[in-house]
């Protein structure tokens, strides 16, 4: 940061306005909103480029986009502005989708500075998804540094909220675009725990109690996991992640709320052989008492459009990722069969197959009839008599191999419930999996990106 003039500032401001619209900004628009004498701007871009701080692109036209050293500028500077970052120290965490680095704040005293990086593991799908011209906007329009702003911005609201309720997370002390400034927790990611010397079943209760209080207060933490629980010293569970956190309104959320159960019985039982019979449900084992989730929405900090922008645009990359997994050819025979039976339940709708095929050869008919007077060819009328013919007598074959209809087409209400159900289960299984692939990939992707910097011998705070 000592290095950087005040018109590196300006240049770096610039440029991000100008990435409101653009994935890629035209340098002139850079200079015009930099407004800085002739030519500096440009010399300024080129020294950022230089120290890899921002990225150039030539392609459809001259211009500039930043990187995430610029944005970790941009949000470092204005903390350092107010006072509450003082000064940075090592990265002591990292993440799928953040970098957790030990700051302190005006007190001297530790904090964490967490920096969302979402799309770090998807710059693949970035690049490749770019889009120069419709506005020059990324899909929708929506940038990485856009959602990762959203996602700190989300993050501090409901730490904010939540510490002032007691709820046990870190207490939030400033945010800043991409950037939540937060209280060091001082304990062990449950993950790297191995062994709690006949704890485990007290900290499991704990686990199931918060989730049970957080439920009453109206909201699901939709990622409870291993990843996202810290426990200190004296075996208290601190949550120091909600990226997921929805309404207990949420369309899902009985089953975001079941998921989060499962998820963490299966890791007691897996690490700590803890089998328990306690699977509190939304519906029996919840009684709402308060309303955290309207609290938050209203407090300003982060709306619920917003929100709805942040659900929508994570699935969607969640989607992206999935299918560069390799998944696809496991997914397209899923869709396949389920459609496969959709389309026998939806079929079986129908009063019945016959009549319809009925219906459709006399609306053919009008039709064919009117062509008919014009050409007035016997031959034809007869071709087309006989295609009828044969394609009734295939729909009264079809009826009678239908197991969705009881011999004269009537339909068979016990086969039909049954196969429903089965295709419901089967669609239920496919989501639970899925979800679960999805947290042992976010795992594994964590793993390796630790692992990369492990290798890293320099680190810097921009890298
Ligand atoms: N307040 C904190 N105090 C101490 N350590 C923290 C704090 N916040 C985060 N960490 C550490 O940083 C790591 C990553 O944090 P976090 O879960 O918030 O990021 P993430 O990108 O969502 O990671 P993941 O994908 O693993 O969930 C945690 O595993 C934890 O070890
Ligand atoms: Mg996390």
């Amino acid at each position: 940061m000592r290095f950087f003039e005040d018109e590196d500032f300006r240049v770096l401001t610039a440029l991000e306005m100008a990435m409101r619209n653009h994935d890629v900004a035209p340098t002139a628009l850079v200079e015009r909103i930099a407004q800085l004498p002739r030519g500096g701007c440009r010399k300024r871009l080129q020294d950022l480029l230089k120290r890899k701080f921002i990225h150039h692109e030539n392609t459809a036209y001259d211009g500039y986009s930043m990187k995430y050293a610029a944005y970790d500028f941009l949000a470092l500077r204005a903390l350092s502005k107010r006072g509450t970052v003082t000064g940075a120290g090592s990265r002591i965490g990292c993440g799928k989708e953040s970098d957790i680095i030990l700051v302190q704040d005006e007190n001297g005293n530790d904090c964490v500075m967490k920096l969302q990086r979402l799309g770090r593991c998807s710059f693949r799908s970035v690049s490749r998804n770019r889009d120069y011209k419709g506005n020059g906007k990324t899909r929708r329009g929506e940038s990485w540094f856009y959602l990762s702003r959203l996602a700190a911005q989300k993050e501090f609201a409901f730490m904010k909220m939540l510490y002032d309720e007691g709820f046990p997370v870190p207490k939030p002390i400033d945010h800043n675009r991409h950037v939540v400034v937060m209280e060091l927790v001082k304990g062990t990611l449950l993950n790297h725990i191995q062994d709690m010397a006949g704890h485990e079943h007290k900290v499991y209760e704990r686990c199931l109690a918060l989730m049970v209080r957080l439920a009453e207060h109206g909201l699901i933490h939709g990622d409870f996991n291993e990843f996202n629980i810290m426990i200190t010293d004296d075996f208290r569970v601190i949550m120091i992640d909600f990226p997921q956190m929805v309404s207990t309104d949420h369309r899902n959320a009985v089953e975001l709320f079941d998921r989060d159960v499962q998820n963490l019985a299966n890791f007691f039982s897996r690490r700590f052989r803890v089998e328990t019979l306690l699977h509190p449900s939304l519906e029996k084992d919840v009684e709402r008492t308060a309303a955290l989730d309207r609290q938050a929405f209203a407090s300003g900090f982060f709306t619920k459009k917003q929100q709805m922008e942040l659900e929508a645009m994570l699935e969607e990359e969640v989607d992206k990722e999935e299918d560069e997994e390799d998944e696809e050819d496991e997914t397209n025979d899923d869709t396949q069969e389920a459609t496969t039976e959709t389309s026998v339940a939806v079929k079986s709708r129908h009063e019945d197959p016959a009549k319809e095929a009925v219906k459709e050869d006399n609306a053919g008919d009008e039709e064919d009839g009117g062509e008919e007077d014009d050409t007035d060819s016997m031959s034809e009328t007869d071709t087309i008599a006989e295609t009828k013919r044969q394609r009734l007598n295939q729909v009264r074959r079809d009826v009678k191999d239908n197991p969705n209809l009881v011999g004269n087409g009537v339909i068979n209400m016990e086969y039909v419930k049954k196969r429903m159900k089965s295709v419901v289960k089967r669609s239920e299984d496919r989501e639970f999996n899925r979800n679960m692939h999805r947290n042992s990939q976010k795992g594994r992707a964590k793993e390796r990106i630790q692992r990369e910097l492990k290798n890293t011998k320099d680190f810097s705070l921009f890298d």
